[in-house]
């Protein structure tokens, strides 16, 4: 968002007041902002906060707010990288898919070649009406990004859909739209991440150190590469990534399941999950009591990298290795012995890397040997490194 233009419109609804923390967002993320209202949206919030939250005048009337000698409503329309308007009413929304311009909003929406990012808001009969939603279909159909309202109590007492989405959504359903590019686009793409739980008793498990960092920075990052992405996460306390398919899993086994069961219909999976070995042979159906030792038999678990190796047709693989030793010679062995088409080594015993921290220090592995080091970087940056090599496979 730094440095973007962005025009927040406003229309008149009781959730306008929410448009001043979307405001407010917008400009802590880095972005310039400027905000035009309708006139009865100033019946809701007044113009002056809106000014002093962006901290530029604000756009309200056609013929009085003329700030410079260029025409206002091209000025500003011109001026933006993105247009969104948080809430947008039934009304501004049947203007607009009727090509109505008659106030200072819908004429800049008619005249910007900024894309356009509307977030409904408004009483659930109003947003069921088929003419509300054949409206927002022509909307969508004419290429502008439509935010699906929220359900919740509304306002005007009743309980369904209208409500405005939480500021800190809208901002980041605008971001994800902005960063968006078409790397992957028309591809689906699984991503494993976190550490499989393996089940001891009803309330024990044996784990790993995985907190689900890597592979949330990857499925985020497919998702921006215009890739449809499937995130099979095993237990993680990190927010589901914007644009994402999330399908929540415990152990190796369902893990493996949930993505075999997908595996036909996806043309890349990327496997960062931690995935146990082993697990319990026989799982106690009740909690084990206190004893003074207790001997846990372990059975050797699927390998589903392996697996899916074994049964590749048009997918792409790509698999990682934890290693505290011997990190390109054993992942060599792995890239072949899995049939991968890359292997993103880790030194797990590295500060700063591997397990549970923000950063990782990779090494790219392919199965003809080359090898591409890279220097220690966030995940994000790891991750977009793995996009920028998936889609040269
Ligand atoms: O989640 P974080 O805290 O961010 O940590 C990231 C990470 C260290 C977990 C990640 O960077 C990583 O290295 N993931 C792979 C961990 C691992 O299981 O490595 P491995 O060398 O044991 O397995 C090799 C590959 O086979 C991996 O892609 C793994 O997902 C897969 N595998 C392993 C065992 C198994 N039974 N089935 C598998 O599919």
């Amino acid at each position: 968002m730094k440095n973007k233009h962005i025009i927040v419109g406003v229309s008149g609804g009781i959730a306008a007041y929410k448009a001043v923390e979307v405001v407010s967002r917008l400009r802590k993320l880095g972005a310039e902002v400027k905000v035009v209202m309708t006139e009865n949206a100033t019946k809701f919030v007044s113009p002056m906060t809106f000014g002093e939250i962006s901290g530029h005048p604000v756009a309200v009337k056609m013929f009085e707010d003329v700030h410079d000698w260029n025409v206002e409503h091209i000025a500003l329309a011109t001026w933006a990288d993105a247009y969104v308007v948080a809430p947008v009413t039934a009304n501004v929304i049947g203007k607009l898919a009727s090509g109505i311009a008659d106030d200072m909003l819908t004429t800049q929406l008619m005249a910007t070649k900024a894309p356009i990012f509307l977030c409904p808001a408004m009483n659930t009969n109003m947003y069921e009406n088929p003419i509300t939603q054949r409206n927002m279909n022509t909307l969508r159909e004419l290429g502008m990004n439509i935010l699906e309202a929220d359900s919740g109590h509304l306002a005007c007492g009743v309980v369904g859909k209208g409500r405005l989405p939480e500021p800190a959504k809208i901002v980041e359903w605008l971001s994800f739209h902005m960063m968006k590019n078409d790397v992957l686009a028309d591809k689906t793409v699984i991503v494993t991440a976190g550490g499989t739980q393996e089940a001891i008793d009803p309330v024990r498990y044996i784990g790993n150190r995985s907190s689900g960092k890597m592979g949330y920075a990857i499925a985020e990052q497919v998702a921006l590469a215009g890739a449809r992405t499937i995130l099979i996460s095993a237990p993680s306390s990190l927010p589901v990534p914007y644009g994402v398919e999330f399908v929540p899993v415990d152990s190796a086994r369902d893990m493996e399941e949930a993505v075999n069961s997908r595996y036909e219909n996806c043309d890349a999976v990327i496997m960062a999950a931690a995935v146990a070995d082993f697990r319990v042979e026989n799982m106690a159906d009740t909690k084990i009591k206190k004893m003074d030792k207790l001997e846990l038999t372990l059975v050797k678990n699927p390998d589903i990298l392996k697996g899916l190796g074994a049964n590749k047709t048009h997918q792409k693989l790509i698999g990682f290795a934890a290693e505290t030793q011997n990190v390109i010679e054993y992942g060599k062995s792995k890239v072949l012995n899995k049939n991968l088409d890359m292997l993103v080594a880790n030194d797990v015993s590295k500060q700063n890397a591997g397990f549970n921290v923000d950063t990782n220090e990779v090494t790219f592995i392919y199965p003809g040997g080359q090898i591409v080091q890279l220097p220690l970087m966030t995940k994000s940056d790891v991750a977009k490194r793995i996009i920028l090599a998936l889609a040269e496979l």
